[in-house]
């Protein structure tokens, strides 16, 4: 059984903005403005125009209060994840959920996890709040916010015998490419990241990562392997994983495998000790 959804949507945060409702013409400029201003820095993503249908629009007056959680510029305590969730589990991050196929796949063949999922895309949003309403999936908690900073700000890291990290687990599927050289700065997976969410995660948590860009399938290859508190989980010689089984073929995903293109998996997991 999944945790009871009735309860508060999530914790007080003095000055940071309520739950993101999708705005009546939807244009797509800034993500929601964080509460204290932080330096700009290069995105991962630009806000696509794209129009949030009207049962996207429901879902967010409909669900949003049981699945929106705010940003908020404070770490975030154990007991802080366990007042979203109402319930303590293991805890996994969804960085990029697009429309949230997978994510509500996932949350609903792993209901022992509590699945924290970020998102800047007003119409991803709706409609994972959409499925995770429809389908009763207590175990999705959705941030309307750049995962970043989330990660910069919320997130604790761990100390040096690797307590105090919240995170079991980090999902990255299918990250934008950027397939262009002048915007690879902007990919997700580089060294910086990688580091930052290695030492936010649990000993022997992991970091799951998908994509069909051969080119930077190899770039996350390399930068997870140089990530010194991260292990590769499989052993073939060129490192990619078998596609865990959590993990559902998306339509996407499906369209991309007819047309001969592949898929890349990569799951490494944080050492026992730094
Ligand atoms: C190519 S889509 C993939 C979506 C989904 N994971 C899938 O497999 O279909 C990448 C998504 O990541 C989101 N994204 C990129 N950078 C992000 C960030 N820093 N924080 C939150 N979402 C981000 C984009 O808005 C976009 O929806």
């Amino acid at each position: 059984m999944l945790p009871s959804q009735e309860g508060p949507q999530s914790l007080p945060t003095p000055g940071a903005s309520g739950p993101a409702a999708p705005s009546a013409h939807p244009v797509e400029t800034e993500a929601p403005a964080p509460a204290v201003p932080f330096m700009r820095t290069i995105k991962s993503y630009v806000l696509r125009a794209g129009r949030t249908t009207t049962a996207q629009a429901r879902a967010y007056t409909e669900h949003g209060p049981v699945h929106l959680v705010n940003f908020r510029p404070q770490p975030l305590q154990a007991e802080d994840v366990v007042q979203w969730f109402g319930r303590s589990a293991p805890l996994i991050l969804e960085i990029g959920f697009g429309m949230g196929e997978a994510t509500a796949h996932i949350a609903r063949v792993r209901p022992h996890d509590n699945f924290l999922c970020c998102e800047v895309h007003e119409p991803g949003v709706g409609a994972l709040l959409k499925r995770a309403g429809e389908q009763g999936l207590g175990n999705i908690r959705i941030l309307r916010h750049d995962a970043v900073e989330v990660i910069d700000h919320m997130l604790p890291v761990a100390d040096a015998l690797g307590q105090g990290a919240l995170l079991d687990g980090v999902h990255v599927f299918f990250p934008d490419p950027w397939h262009k050289t002048k915007h690879h700065k902007r990919r997700l997976i580089q060294p910086p990241l990688v580091a930052k969410l290695a030492q936010r995660l649990k000993p022997g948590g992991y970091i799951h990562c998908a994509t069909d860009w051969a080119p930077y399938a190899e770039q996350m290859r390399e930068v997870l392997g140089q990530e010194p508190l991260l292990v590769n989980t499989c052993d073939a010689p060129d490192g990619y994983a078998p596609q865990p089984d959590y993990r559902p073929l998306t339509k996407f995903e499906n369209r991309g495998r007819k047309l001969g293109h592949g898929v890349w998996d990569l799951v490494f997991r944080r050492r026992a000790v730094a």
